[in-house]
């Protein structure tokens, strides 16, 4: 008996089923695949739970129905102006948590960043504007500064998915986890879905390895928790979640008024925001949904309702969001065994043809199947929306030229440290400029390391 007749033998259960299913195309190079090979692809096929893929392909579309849109309400929190002494407030609790000891820090690195078309993951993105130092050490030295601060480990937990864990995991190795405590950082993986093409078929990667796609950001609950992290994070007494997402240099990981903020008001989660562009900025906004706080994504306003204004000519859904989060961890417990809804993105995969070619597509191709982990706002019985400047915490890197693109955020970046000299009134070099974000991760840090007064 050859060696792939084996491999069909062994497997026959597992080939069976996926002919069953109109999916026995992925076994068609299987004959003239090595020994390994071969075992890999149907150790894969083993692992996919096809009625399961198929229920998913088949659900009603999440933001499918009528559904009453309205502006958010009293969730919504403007910091400007004359709140001062409630920013101050805030700031203090918020401090007092982390001083206690109950704030971990998670940063989403799992996504394929198929439009920055890099196939390194994104994390490993330099963005430092002169160091070139890659973007998930550039978030996790902004932790350093607050560990340092606060003399005290901060989880730094970076949830990575199949396709970017090894990277991820070299990267904090070679780089000594950034200065970070190595006992709590940690790489949490999501798990995959596979892509469909437009006849709900598999597809291959590669003759042998079926094409699969990270769950989407809202697997985060439940990676933290198949890891066993969020009973970690519970039993060391931590008791809420900072999220946010590599692909943003500018935002700030541990932010006291934020926090303070969320546990002030009990939520269980809350998320920043930044005023829209303008009605035609392609981001979700803070809306209610059915009297509930949500997400909404901006395909699904009319025109009419994105260009909407109150009375003070303010975009009536002009809150984008900006994918960060406080997440109480009870919260997070809870929607770690939820069913959230699940989306389909139309996403350009990489994969084989029937001759066993690659093909690159240069338009979407096929669906992957994602959740999000905003989608568990309107679950939470209480949440908080905090506006905060784009300027200061919102550039993401999306895009390989253009808007959102590395171009723009280390333009940004730069922007905002040079803002930072100005107005303390230190000499800035000119044209690139960076501050080492273990010093100061944001202004107030900046000014209090010129010994500036800050506020002045
Ligand atoms: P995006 O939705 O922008 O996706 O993710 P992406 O993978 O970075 O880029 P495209 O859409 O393929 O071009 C926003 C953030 O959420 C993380 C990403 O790593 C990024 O930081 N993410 C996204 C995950 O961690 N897992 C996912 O399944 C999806």
């Amino acid at each position: 008996m050859s060696v792939r007749v084996d491999v069909r033998a062994a497997g026959r259960e597992v080939i069976e089923r996926f002919e069953a299913a109109g999916q026995g195309h992925v076994f068609r190079f299987l004959d003239d695949l090595p020994m390994r090979a071969a075992q890999a692809l149907v150790a894969q096929a083993a692992s996919i739970d096809l009625a399961h893929v198929a229920r998913l392909a088949a659900a009603p579309k999440a933001d499918s129905g009528a559904r009453r849109i309205a502006p958010p309400g009293d969730e919504l929190v403007r910091l400007g102006g004359d709140t001062a002494a409630r920013r101050e407030a805030a700031r203090e609790r918020g401090l007092e948590e982390l001083r206690a000891g109950r704030v971990a820090v998670v940063v989403a690195a799992g996504g394929q960043g198929t439009r920055l078309g890099s196939s390194a993951p994104k994390a490993m993105w330099p963005a430092g504007p002169t160091s070139g130092k890659p973007l998930l050490q550039w978030h996790a030295e902004k932790v350093v500064h607050w560990s340092r601060e606060l003399k005290r480990a901060i989880p730094f937990f970076v949830m990575v998915s199949p396709a970017t864990a090894r990277p991820t995991a070299d990267l904090l190795r070679w780089h000594r986890f950034c200065g970070l405590d190595a006992t709590w950082v940690r790489t949490p993986c999501q798990a995959e879905l596979p892509a469909l093409d437009d006849e709900g078929r598999l597809l291959l990667a590669t003759t042998s390895r079926i094409a699969m796609a990270p769950n989407g950001h809202g697997g985060t609950y439940r990676a933290l928790a198949d890891a066993k992290l969020l009973d970690l994070l519970g039993d060391f007494g931590f008791t809420t979640i900072s999220y946010v997402q590599v692909d943003n240099p500018l935002i700030q990981p541990v932010d006291p008024v934020f926090v303070g903020l969320h546990v002030e008001a009990g939520s269980r989660i809350s998320s920043k925001s930044v005023v829209k562009t303008g009605p035609s900025e392609q981001v979700g906004v803070f809306a209610r949904i059915d009297g509930s706080p949500a997400i909404v994504e901006y395909s699904e306003l009319t025109p009419a309702q994105s260009e909407a204004t109150d009375v003070n000519g303010e975009l009536l859904y002009g809150q984008g969001n900006i994918a960060a989060h406080c997440i109480d961890l009870a919260f997070a417990q809870e929607m770690a065994r939820t069913e959230l809804p699940v989306h389909r993105a139309r996403k350009s995969v990489r994969h084989v043809d029937g001759s066993g070619n690659a093909v690159t597509p240069s338009a979407p191709n096929a669906t992957k199947l994602e959740t999000f982990l905003f989608d568990a706002i309107p679950l939470a019985e209480q949440s908080l929306v905090m506006e905060t400047s784009r300027a200061r915490e919102f550039s993401p890197i999306k895009n390989a030229t253009g808007t959102d693109s590395p171009e723009s955020a280390r333009n940004d970046l730069v922007a905002l440290f040079r803002g930072w000299h100005d107005r303390a009134g230190v000499p800035a070099a000119r044209g690139l400029l960076e501050v080492d974000p273990r010093l100061a991760p944001d202004e107030e840090a900046f000014r209090r390391l010129h010994g500036v007064a800050t506020g002045a």
